[in-house]
């Protein structure tokens, strides 16, 4: 059995990282047009870079849930338990709580937030300071080219090919702690359905695309996933 899970900030809500759209979400407080578009970049660095400073901040002392827990032991358990199985985790999450909970292979769609990447040559750095245009690039030694290695609105996701491959394969398609508002992994459960698959949200309340999935589990990720990963090793 191939399982892929899609998880955006539901999953790492017990773990104190604000999610994007409840009630007080980051895009309740932050413009997105300013902090989170090439445009806003390019018109206010110093702005961009103060809100990524204080994220950096954020998810750098965040730990890992049980949620997070939970899906590292489905990864490393399910090919023992089904033959063939393997479990293809696509992150919307910028944070690094999957690896810090010990999953291996997490598939991080719109990038990483403590990394940089320079506009200049490319290089991608794990980075986990204040950011500014003094900061020099670990690569070509450039300052002034370095910018969060995640994705903005308007820009292409990353992995997109491989990401299709997995979803094209799967068996099971399980989205986890994610609004269904932001595409393209907004609609990979319409593609899931479109090849006959079972399709299950995890989320603490139905999302925006609750009726496009077969089935439901309602309630906080840190109670649903522990539980739906224990049946599904039963
Ligand atoms: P959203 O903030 O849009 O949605 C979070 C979802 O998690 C909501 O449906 C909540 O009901 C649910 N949720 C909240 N607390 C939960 C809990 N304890 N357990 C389970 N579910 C919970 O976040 P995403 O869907 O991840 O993109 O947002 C997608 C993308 O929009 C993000 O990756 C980011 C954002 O703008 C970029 O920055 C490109």
């Amino acid at each position: 059995m191939r399982v892929f899970v899609l998880t955006g900030a539901g999953v790492s809500a017990e773990s104190g990282l604000g999610t994007f759209r409840d009630a007080g979400g980051v895009w309740s407080m932050f413009d997105l047009k300013e902090v989170a578009t090439p445009e806003g970049f390019a018109r206010d660095p110093a702005k961009v870079h103060a809100f990524y400073n204080m994220r950096r901040r954020v998810h750098r002392d965040a730990r890992p849930n049980a949620a997070h827990a939970a899906l590292s032991r489905l990864e490393r358990d399910l090919p023992a338990r089904h033959p063939g199985g393997a479990l293809t985790l696509v992150t919307q999450n910028v944070d690094e709580l999957h690896e810090l909970a010990g999953h291996r292979d997490v598939i991080h769609m719109h990038g990483e937030a403590l990394k940089v990447r320079c506009a200049a040559c490319g290089h991608v750095a794990r980075f986990t300071g204040e950011l500014s245009d003094a900061v020099a690039c670990g690569g070509c030694a450039q300052a002034g080219g370095l910018r969060p290695d995640v994705v903005w609105f308007g820009e292409t996701p990353m992995h997109l090919a491989r990401i299709q491959e997995a979803l094209e394969q799967s068996d099971l398609f399980v989205a986890i702690g994610t609004s269904g508002t932001v595409y393209p992994a907004a609609g990979y459960v319409a593609q899931a359905r479109r090849r006959s698959i079972p399709t299950l949200e995890i989320n603490l309340e139905p999302s925006n695309n609750a009726r496009v999935f077969d089935r439901g589990i309602y309630g906080p990720a840190t109670e649903t996933v522990p539980a739906w990963v224990e049946t599904l090793l039963a």
